[in-house]
């Protein structure tokens, strides 16, 4: 492995995992059919799609909410995945036949580094694992060819228990032992945080017949959407400081979803990088407020000759 070139991020992405975005665009996989509908999000993952076509990573690295365990960190550890994911919330919008092939010596090294860190860690196995549709639809999204190796790890739902700051130190952990274990294994990696933004929402489709009846999508309070406002514009900024400062408030007073640590993980991993993001969409979904957001650290890396 030491004659290996040392690997490293090349961007990041905050890439929300709402199915409604799958089943507005109609693909093949995913076998209920739509109108369309939220087209400000779904066409925002274009500037990803691109960007990835340009950049072709090794390999797409996602932190999702829904493969929630209970104990420690676990990281996909099977070289081929196939099976149908069906969300459990809306089995009407998102019954998606998947397939992914995992970059195994890569989660082996994050599994080994994660424990370095002192954390618990685990590899999951098992051949019959149905990968979760925060994994999927953020993949997807990001990659409809699934013609990029990835590795997905779980969200341990300590912050559900402890104190923010314990959440924050494992997650923090966790992005250290990630991005030791790309450069490590040589990898030029594309990470992603599979999470929305403010996430207090409907309590029932506003129109079941017509679930994308985009006259009846909106954000589900005014202070919910000035808090996304307030959070996009420091990352924006690149002032990932004041982010940290206001994100026990942020996550108190909208339930965001990034409490599970998919971001605090990604920016962690990043090095906490103090260069703008690059804003590429937002958009509602049943009253979330979700942002498609881009680290762009190889373009920066060019731009100052590093
Ligand atoms: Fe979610």
């Amino acid at each position: 492995m030491s004659s290996k070139k040392l690997g490293s991020i090349v961007g990041g992405w905050l890439a929300p995992h709402p199915p409604h975005l799958v089943y507005g665009e109609n693909p093949p996989q995913n076998e209920p059919k739509s109108r369309g509908g939220w087209e400000n999000l779904r066409w925002a993952y274009e500037a990803c799609r691109s960007k990835l076509n340009e950049q072709k990573p090794d390999v797409i690295l996602v932190h999702s909410p829904h493969w929630q365990t209970v104990v420690g960190h676990h990281v996909l550890s099977v070289p081929r995945l196939d099976g149908l994911s069906v969300d459990p919330i809306f089995p009407h919008l998102f019954r998606y036949k998947f397939g992914m092939n995992v970059d195994c010596e890569l989660a082996n090294e994050i599994f080994l580094e994660g424990k370095s860190e002192g954390l618990t860690m685990k590899k999951m196995e098992n051949p019959d694992f149905r990968v979760d549709y925060g994994t999927i639809v953020t993949l997807h999204m990001m990659n409809p060819n699934w013609d990029i190796p990835v590795v997905a790890i779980s969200a341990n739902n300590s912050p559900y228990f402890y104190d923010d700051h314990v959440a924050q130190n494992e997650m923090e952990a966790l992005g250290h032992a990630t991005r030791r274990a790309i450069e490590k294994t040589g990898r030029r990696a594309v990470l992603a945080a599979s999470v929305t933004l403010s996430h207090l929402h409907f309590p029932k489709e506003p129109n079941q017949e017509l679930p994308e009846d985009m006259t009846r999508e909106h954000i589900f309070s005014q202070a919910q959407y000035e808090w996304d406002m307030k959070v996009i514009e420091m990352l924006k900024r690149g002032d990932i400081e004041s982010y940290e400062k206001c994100l026990p408030q942020f996550m108190s007073e909208t339930f965001a979803e990034v409490k599970a640590g998919s971001l605090t993980w990604m920016l962690a991993a990043m090095n906490k990088p103090k260069i703008p993001a690059k804003f590429h969409g937002y958009g509602t979904v049943i009253g979330t407020g979700n942002a498609v957001m881009e680290w762009d650290l190889a373009g920066s890396r060019e731009a100052n000759h590093v």
